[in-house]
């Protein structure tokens, strides 16, 4: 019998998700449903630690939802789960705790940024700091061997796996499966629209930045044609990261939408005007976008049927969680 690896992923239900949460990470949940034991989750505790999302979190939980369904996962073929469902993942995160150093955590470079960002009136909650403990034990309660994140998470898997690595050292035993990452082929780190250098996110106050999954053509039209490009004359629509940042993320952008190559698109786009490039990107965008927002509308209203996923999914995800918290906590002689 061949055994199927397990995937582990998770998203936040703070608002609206943009076009980078798409080919960063749920593209390939798609890929993967039906080939993985994928274990897909909507993690409201994570989201618990933005001073925004706290009071709109019963809403985004149903939105995220019916987005995910929306693109195309399909609750027959994966487990999609409320993080708050299972009370293992804050049992295991405790006892991660205590083997994570202070040291460690300040290092974290989201934290650092949020710290940086942070407006005056607001405190830092411990829970953004402890924040990639707490995804740590999303990823190993699960025996996980692969997790689809986006390039800003490479830094808290690589805490995941040197936890992991410290616990079975200290106990000689592999109580932890050591989890690899898996990066989107292009567009693990989408950029905003108007600044290529920084990665796009839902919380940049320049909404130009951001195209949302759920955005209107209009405002799909207005974003691509406002996204900077680069001065080369002629134009030459080339794949260089460095060089031409913003023609590259608008090329990443189409292949992903399209799947098509790279290579294919600088050869079909070879004479073109930026602006002929842009207007072709637009027309994909809206097309492919108009399918998303048709599928969300029809599962939003569906509350019952919401309900339900989110039932189902604690029941199967709580089985497995169950049996291996125990196993986690047996092999490092607690809970007798
Ligand atoms: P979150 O909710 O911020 O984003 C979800 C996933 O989307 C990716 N992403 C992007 N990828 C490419 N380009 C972009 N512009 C872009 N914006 C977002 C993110 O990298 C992420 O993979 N900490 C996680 C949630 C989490 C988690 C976990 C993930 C909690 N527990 C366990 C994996 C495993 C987060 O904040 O993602």
């Amino acid at each position: 019998m061949i055994i199927k690896k397990n995937i582990f992923s998770a998203i936040q239900p703070t608002g609206k998700l943009t076009i980078g949460h798409y080919i960063g990470v749920l593209k390939n949940w798609l890929y993967y449903q039906n080939k993985y034991n994928c274990f897909f989750c909507i993690a409201d505790m994570h989201a618990l630690t933005g001073i925004k999302n706290k009071i709109k979190i019963k809403n985004n939980i149903y939105d995220l939802l019916s987005i995910i369904l929306a693109v195309g996962i399909n609750p027959m073929n994966c487990t999609i789960f409320l993080q708050s469902n299972i009370i293992e993942h804050i049992k295991l995160y405790w006892l991660l705790n205590c083997y994570t150093y202070i040291g460690e955590l300040n290092r974290m470079t989201q934290f650092k940024d949020k710290i940086k960002n942070k407006n005056k009136n607001n405190n830092i909650n411990c829970g953004l700091f402890n924040y990639p403990i707490l995804m740590s034990s999303d990823i190993l309660l699960y025996n996980t061997d692969y997790v689809p994140i986006g390039y800003d998470q490479i830094q808290h898997l690589e805490l995941t796996r040197l936890i992991a690595k410290r616990i079975n050292k200290i106990y000689s035993k592999n109580i932890f499966n050591i989890p690899k990452y898996i990066l989107a082929k292009n567009g693990s780190k989408i950029m905003s629209l108007c600044n290529p250098y920084k990665k796009m996110s839902k919380s940049d106050i320049n909404k130009n930045n951001i195209i949302f999954l759920l955005d209107s053509s209009i405002k799909i039209k207005n974003k691509i044609n406002n996204a900077l490009t680069d001065s080369q004359y002629p134009p030459k629509i080339l794949y260089n990261k460095i060089k031409k940042p913003g023609i590259s993320n608008l090329l990443d952008i189409f292949s992903s939408i399209k799947n098509i190559s790279i290579y294919k698109l600088e050869k079909k786009f070879i004479n073109f005007s930026y602006n002929k490039f842009k207007k072709e990107l637009i027309f994909e965008l809206i097309l492919f976008l108009k399918k998303i927002k048709k599928n969300y509308i029809f599962f939003r209203k569906k509350k019952n049927f919401l309900k339900k996923i989110l039932l189902n999914g604690k029941l199967k995800a709580r089985k497995i969680a169950k049996k291996n918290i125990l196993h986690i906590y047996k092999n490092i002689g607690i809970n007798y």
